[in-house]
């Protein structure tokens, strides 16, 4: 049962701010991932809260006890946390066994032989790594190793477990397969976890909530539907999912619509945060969302229509994605049809059409 909550967090090197003023909370059992571009201070935040680094100021509780307070110059030391760790580098000594990787943060702890053997076997289990109990580290594949990792990580009961980039290290495949198994372990254990990764994909399929870090902030906190559907500035748009960013000007604004100028054209928008009537705006529009017509649209109207001309067609495998110059310019469309270069019409729902003021793009 354990809550973390992190209160006014920053940390400083020097004249660098890596996390800024983060407050933010946990609940028990919760999956909450920290995704933003690297550097945006996701690994400093995880550090703070393992206890490897102290921060410049705020406080970190877990179940409402400070494990850090700068004010009151508290810090528990990291194995006094009760907190499991798994990075990017999968850490295991190379000189032990996998039982002995295992068994270690029990022995650190004290715990008696028997106990420990029935510990390491459940641990092992959970991860399928069993029957590889005897083998060395370089007997296993990077896979299997960060399984392992996991397992260590687990083993004594954490309260929390820290995840910094876990399978950044695998191929793409093993990365599909390693994603399914922490899944798992996920809901089985129900730990509290916080994974970080600069990965949306893995993101939005693992988390409960995800947290959206730029430049040592967080952007926006929500659940991966809410951040996808709604996204409260233009780089939450583009970086979770991608999107079109295009420029206009704002016509007329209602509460939860508008006409944004695009080009020679007039865009409606459904869905509209902030712009006032004249100012600069951003559409955000994701390319699955463009309809690319052959020659006049047959639809029944309602749509954004544009003129465009193709000027590049990508083969992404099972969709395309077409660069289309408009008067506006260059929107991309990704489609499962396939169009020449030339002449198109673009539609662009407007549902599907979030506008944001401009100086919030910035
Ligand atoms: N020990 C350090 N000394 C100086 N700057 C650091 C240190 N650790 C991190 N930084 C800086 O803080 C920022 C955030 O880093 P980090 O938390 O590692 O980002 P992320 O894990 O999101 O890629 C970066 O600009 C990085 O250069
Ligand atoms: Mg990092």
């Amino acid at each position: 049962m354990s809550k973390l909550t992190v209160e006014h967090l920053t940390r400083r090197f020097g004249a660098q701010t890596a996390v800024n003023d983060v407050s933010f909370e946990v609940q028990d059992g919760e999956f909450l991932t920290l995704l933003g571009p690297s550097g945006c201070g996701k690994t400093t935040m995880l550090s703070a809260i393992a206890g490897l680094d102290a921060p410049t100021s705020g406080r970190i509780l877990i179940d409402g006890e400070p494990i850090f307070d700068a004010a009151q110059r508290c810090n528990l030391p990291p194995e006094r946390r009760q907190v499991g760790m798994v990075f990017q580098s999968y850490a295991l000594w190379p000189h032990m066994k996998v039982r002995d990787n295992v068994a270690f943060p029990l022995r650190m702890r004290g715990i008696a032989a028997a106990e420990r053997e029935e510990k390491i076997r459940w641990a092992l289990g959970l991860v399928e790594m069993e029957p590889y109990i005897d083998r060395y580290p370089h007997e296993l594949s990077g896979g299997q190793q960060q399984r392992v990792a996991l397992a260590r990580a687990v083993v004594y009961g954490p309260r929390l477990m820290l995840l910094d980039e876990p399978l950044s290290n695998l191929d793409a495949k093993l990365r599909l397969r390693a994603r399914g198994w922490l899944k798992e372990l996920q809901e089985k254990l129900r730990i509290t976890t916080i994974y970080v990764t600069h990965d949306q994909t893995e993101a939005l399929v693992l988390s409960d909530r995800i947290a959206v870090m730029q430049g040592g902030r967080i952007e926006q906190l929500a659940s991966p539907v809410e951040l996808y559907e709604q996204p409260q500035s233009p780089f939450i748009a583009d970086f979770v999912g991608h999107s079109n960013l295009l420029d206009g000007i704002v016509q007329e604004a209602e509460a939860r619509r508008a006409k944004i100028r695009f080009g020679q054209h007039l865009l409606a928008v459904e869905k509209i945060l902030k712009p006032n009537k004249g100012s600069a705006a951003a559409i955000a529009v994701r390319p699955e969302n463009v309809i690319l017509h052959q020659g006049q649209p047959n639809g029944s109207g309602g749509g954004n229509y544009i003129p465009g001309k193709i000027l590049q067609r990508d083969f992404l495998g099972a969709r395309y994605l077409y660069l289309v110059e408009t008067s506006g310019g260059i929107v991309r469309a990704e489609v499962s049809e396939r169009f020449e270069k030339g002449a198109v019409t673009l539609e662009l729902p407007a549902h599907a059409c979030v506008a944001f003021a401009r100086d919030a793009a910035a």
